[in-house]
């Protein structure tokens, strides 16, 4: 595939130097290949189809150093509203990251899965930790509009970017209870089996919990616990209460920041970033723009490969400049276009004819588009003065996108999380290789290194 960067990422040849450097340095004895040296001089997008899908995800890094115009590293001094109660201070850390994650340019290509899902996190274990001095679990609604305000500045000041509400949507009223009626933290203590919530939540299996729903559950319980409050004050039967899905909701994000007030504030940030996970693994991030072209080209009658893959890709290409998405992620946008596409009466596996593979699904970075495909547990992004910015891609991601047997959506995609290495077909004349230690995803690291010009 031949992608096109995303217009605000130009990057640099150096890439390509680093990451043959650091594959020569580590992938003759690691890898078990013995054409280490050939080996490294294959570029990036031809080196990554060596790795057999039959394995374990690998990461490898890439360095996004910043932009000699981002301020990164010029923090400035927010002016903040003086009112907030929460205490920003005591989670500078966690802050720092969530800038990080959200950094600049960044934030639109990452906001589903790591910017996003990182400023709700924080936002939650803010309001949980104050909560310990307030007593309540929701803030008023003018105190609410100042916090977020300050938060966001000091987000900016640190380099994140400067539309994270519109990017997140994200509103003051997210800080306040909603609808849900209780957000004292007494009261919610003698209404919801807190026992069981931190039994099921205290920690959390990150990969099977998507399945098994063990915390998530829990959560349900505690917010229809809270939610069936509203009625036994109108003295109206409780059996409103699992129709009442604003209320419910409102009640879920009541009940996250008890969890937060009461886990460690990096176990909690790993609690509900988790459960973020399954939610942003079950679909397909992308917006699908109108196929007419490709349903033109590939049409039953004409059959034309070369038009047909030429408005594949095309296709592909544009959906690609969207947004980072999980290998999950890329599994459901293919079952998606690949429905779209037979219900037009495209039949024939396009991906197989078009070598359509799941990280085509993905913003591509690099001079010669090396996918990245984030795995299906993204981490923070990491900021190295020296070294710029960096996050993990998932190198497992040359899998051929899997063509949908039927007009239907795969039922269910909860088992894909366990088996996702092995998930998709290994493709035929792939190499396979043995992992060989636990120093193989370091060496993997490779420093591909991009510029940001804007
Ligand atoms: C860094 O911040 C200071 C004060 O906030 C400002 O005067 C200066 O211009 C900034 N430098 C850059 C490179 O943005
Ligand atoms: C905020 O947290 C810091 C560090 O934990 C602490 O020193 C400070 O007193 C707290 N501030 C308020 C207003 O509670
Ligand atoms: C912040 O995100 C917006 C997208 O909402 C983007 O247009 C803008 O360029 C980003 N800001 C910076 C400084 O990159
Ligand atoms: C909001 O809460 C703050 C702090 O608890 C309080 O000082 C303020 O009066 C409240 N505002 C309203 C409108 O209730
Ligand atoms: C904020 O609240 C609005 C509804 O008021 C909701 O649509 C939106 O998803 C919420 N945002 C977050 C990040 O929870
Ligand atoms: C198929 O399409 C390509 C590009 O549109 C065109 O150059 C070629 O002549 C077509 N082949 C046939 C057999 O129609
Ligand atoms: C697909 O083909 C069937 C039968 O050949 C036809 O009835 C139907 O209208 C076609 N659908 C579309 C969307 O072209
Ligand atoms: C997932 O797999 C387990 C066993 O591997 C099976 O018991 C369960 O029914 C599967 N769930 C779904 C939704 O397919």
């Amino acid at each position: 595939m031949r992608g096109p960067l995303v217009r605000s990422l130009h990057i640099c040849a150096s890439i390509l130097l680093l990451l043959v450097l650091c594959m020569h340095e580590s992938s003759g004895n690691v890898l078990g290949y013995s054409k280490s040296s050939a080996l490294a001089e294959r570029r990036a997008d031809l080196l990554l189809p060596e790795i057999s899908p039959n394995a374990a995800p690998q990461p490898f890094l890439p360095l996004l150093a910043p932009s000699p115009l981002t301020p990164f590293t010029n923090s400035t001094i927010p002016k903040l509203s003086g009112t907030c109660v929460l205490n920003f201070t005591a989670l500078s850390n966690m802050m720092m990251v969530t800038s990080t994650d959200c950094m600049a340019a960044f934030a639109p290509v990452l906001a589903n899965v790591v910017c996003c899902p990182q400023v709700e996190a924080t936002l939650v274990i803010l309001i949980g930790q104050s909560s310990k001095y307030t007593n309540t679990l929701a803030l008023n609604g003018t105190l609410a509009a100042h916090c977020l305000s300050d938060f966001q500045q000091i987000l900016v000041g640190q380099g994140a970017n400067d539309s994270l509400s519109k990017i997140c949507s994200i509103r003051s009223s997210n800080l306040t209870g909603g609808s849900c009626p209780v957000s004292d933290v007494s009261e919610f203590e003698s209404t919801v089996e807190t026992s069981n919530l931190l039994a099921a939540c205290g920690k959390i299996d990150s990969v099977n919990e998507c399945c098994q729903q063990v915390c998530q559950n829990a959560i349900l319980d505690a917010a229809r616990k809270l939610t069936e409050k509203a009625y036994s004050l109108l003295n109206l039967d409780g059996s409103h209460v699992f129709s009442d899905h604003t209320r419910i909701n409102d009640c879920k994000s009541i009940v996250l920041r008890w969890l937060g007030s009461k886990l460690e504030p990096s176990r909690a940030k790993e609690v509900l970033r988790g459960i973020s996970n399954c939610r942003i693994n079950k679909v397909c991030p992308l917006k699908f723009p109108s196929m007419s072209h490709v349903i033109e080209g590939c049409g039953a009658a004409k059959s034309n490969q070369t038009a047909c893959c030429s408005s594949v890709e095309s296709y592909v290409s544009h959906l690609q400049r969207q947004s980072f998405v999980t290998n999950l992620q890329a599994l459901n946008c293919a079952a998606s276009l690949g429905v779209r596409l037979r219900k037009a009466n495209i039949t024939n596996n396009v991906y197989s004819q078009c070598r359509i593979s799941l990280k085509d699904f993905s913003l591509q970075v690099g001079v010669q588009e090396s996918g990245c495909l984030l795995p299906s547990l993204p981490s923070d992004v990491v900021f190295d003065q020296s070294a710029g910015v960096s996050f993990l891609c998932d190198l497992n991601d040359n899998i051929p996108a899997p063509w949908p047997a039927t007009t239907q959506l795969p039922a269910s995609s909860c088992n894909k999380t366990v088996k996702i290495p092995a998930l998709p077909a290994v493709a035929s004349g792939q190499r396979n290789f043995q992992r060989t230690g636990s120093n193989y995803a370091a060496s993997l690291m490779a420093s591909v290194a991009l510029w940001i010009l804007m």
